[in-house]
């Protein structure tokens, strides 16, 4: 059986068509887009992460696709972010709120590192959240009776080698006497602030190693409003290594602060949201469909398009 076509729907069949034809030829003209702009545009996997956003990058991701503090590590089983030569096991990252959760490498799973070191992160793109609290962790103490409350406080031992044990304290709650000097060696940690409750009420090394382990939220501040303008505009967010400046990443190259011109990437990405069309408006209905709804493959480039972009 034919399907029976009214004269108006050959018409408008015909100009879809065309259209797409055109569109598939824009899309096919894009051969020569900065090499930046494709690079960082490209999914950055991260050990167990998929999608990692900018600012970081690392492993697969060049370095001018986000800021140089925020280089991650992938080869372990999740990604590793490093501060001050203290390494931090990458647990969140939410875009949304420019905020990620972290927690200690050396800690992970473990109250006796080898190496004691404080948790200092000193990055003017980094701040705290305000759900973080510090824990301190007194090591080396003497065998003798520190005068401590039992709520908020515990004690935990390390083996130092077969014969010998070191006797550790913590606190969570920072009011309470400082017994630093009693002990060789004081490390500051940070916990989240529900971890630190819980552990105000049952103090087990237990619960101090899941609350190391549950990390604690990080702030960060890459030009992030820059990068909202650049990615609304059709751009990918960098960084300029030699004038240590966000740059944004455009089809036709890099610009401070967003991209120019018209942009017609609508088929060529999953995210949505960093596709805009400026113009011309009499094609955003196209935006609807895409290649698997429209069974049209993209042909031999035509001659014909009476518009090319600007
Ligand atoms: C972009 O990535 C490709 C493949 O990883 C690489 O060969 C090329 O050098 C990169 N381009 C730039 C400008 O870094
Ligand atoms: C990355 O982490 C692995 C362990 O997961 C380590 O062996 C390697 O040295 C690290 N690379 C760098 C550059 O720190
Ligand atoms: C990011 O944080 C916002 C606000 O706290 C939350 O609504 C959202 O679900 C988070 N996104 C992810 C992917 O966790
Ligand atoms: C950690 O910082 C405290 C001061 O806040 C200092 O007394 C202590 O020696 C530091 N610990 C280490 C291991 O550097
Ligand atoms: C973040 O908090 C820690 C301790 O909780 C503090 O030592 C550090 O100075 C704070 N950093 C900033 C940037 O406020
Ligand atoms: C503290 O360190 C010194 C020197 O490393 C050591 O002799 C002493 O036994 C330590 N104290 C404790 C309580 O472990
Ligand atoms: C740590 O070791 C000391 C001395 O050996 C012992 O008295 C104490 O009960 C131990 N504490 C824990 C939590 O195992
Ligand atoms: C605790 O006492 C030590 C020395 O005994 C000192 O270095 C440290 O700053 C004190 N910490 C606080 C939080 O008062
Ligand atoms: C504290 O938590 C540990 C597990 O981390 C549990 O074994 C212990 O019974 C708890 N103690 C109290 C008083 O609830
Ligand atoms: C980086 O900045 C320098 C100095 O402002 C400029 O000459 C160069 O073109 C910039 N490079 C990129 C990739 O934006």
């Amino acid at each position: 059986m034919e399907t029976h076509l009214y004269p108006f729907q050959k018409i408008s069949l015909l100009l879809v068509i065309t259209t797409t034809i055109c569109l598939f030829h824009v899309q096919n003209s894009s051969a020569a887009d900065d090499d930046r702009y494709l690079n960082c545009s490209a999914s950055f996997q991260c050990a167990n992460f998929r999608d990692v956003p900018y600012p970081f990058w690392g492993s697969s991701r060049p370095d001018y696709c986000g800021f140089p503090d925020f280089k991650l590590n992938c080869s372990g089983d999740a990604p590793v972010i490093s501060f001050e030569g203290q390494d931090y096991r990458v647990l969140d990252i939410n875009q949304s709120t420019s905020t990620l959760r972290v927690a200690r490498t050396d800690f992970w799973n473990n109250l006796c590192p080898v190496s004691l070191a404080n948790t200092t992160i000193k990055s003017s793109h980094i701040e705290n959240t305000s759900d973080a609290q510090e824990v301190l962790l007194f090591y080396d103490c003497p065998p003798i009776f520190i005068p401590l409350p039992n709520q908020a406080t515990g004690q935990f031992n390390c083996s130092v080698n077969s014969r010998t044990t070191s006797i550790n304290y913590f606190v969570t709650n920072l009011e309470l006497p400082n017994i630093s000097g009693y002990c060789n060696t004081t490390v500051t940690a940070r916990v989240s602030q529900s971890a630190a409750a819980d552990l105000g009420l049952n103090s087990s090394k237990d619960n101090l190693v899941a609350a190391l382990d549950s990390g604690f939220g990080l702030k960060w501040d890459a030009s992030n409003t820059l990068c909202g303008q650049c990615m609304v505009s059709g751009g990918q967010c960098g960084y300029n290594i030699s004038s240590a400046e966000f740059t944004c990443f455009c089809k036709d190259g890099p610009n401070p602060a967003r991209c120019e011109g018209m942009r017609l990437n609508i088929f060529s990405s999953t995210n949505a949201a960093r596709h805009v069309i400026t113009k011309p408006p009499s094609l955003l209905h196209i935006s609807s469909l895409n290649s698997d709804q429209f069974p049209l493959r993209p042909p031999p480039t035509p001659r014909r398009c009476r518009f090319t972009p600007t």
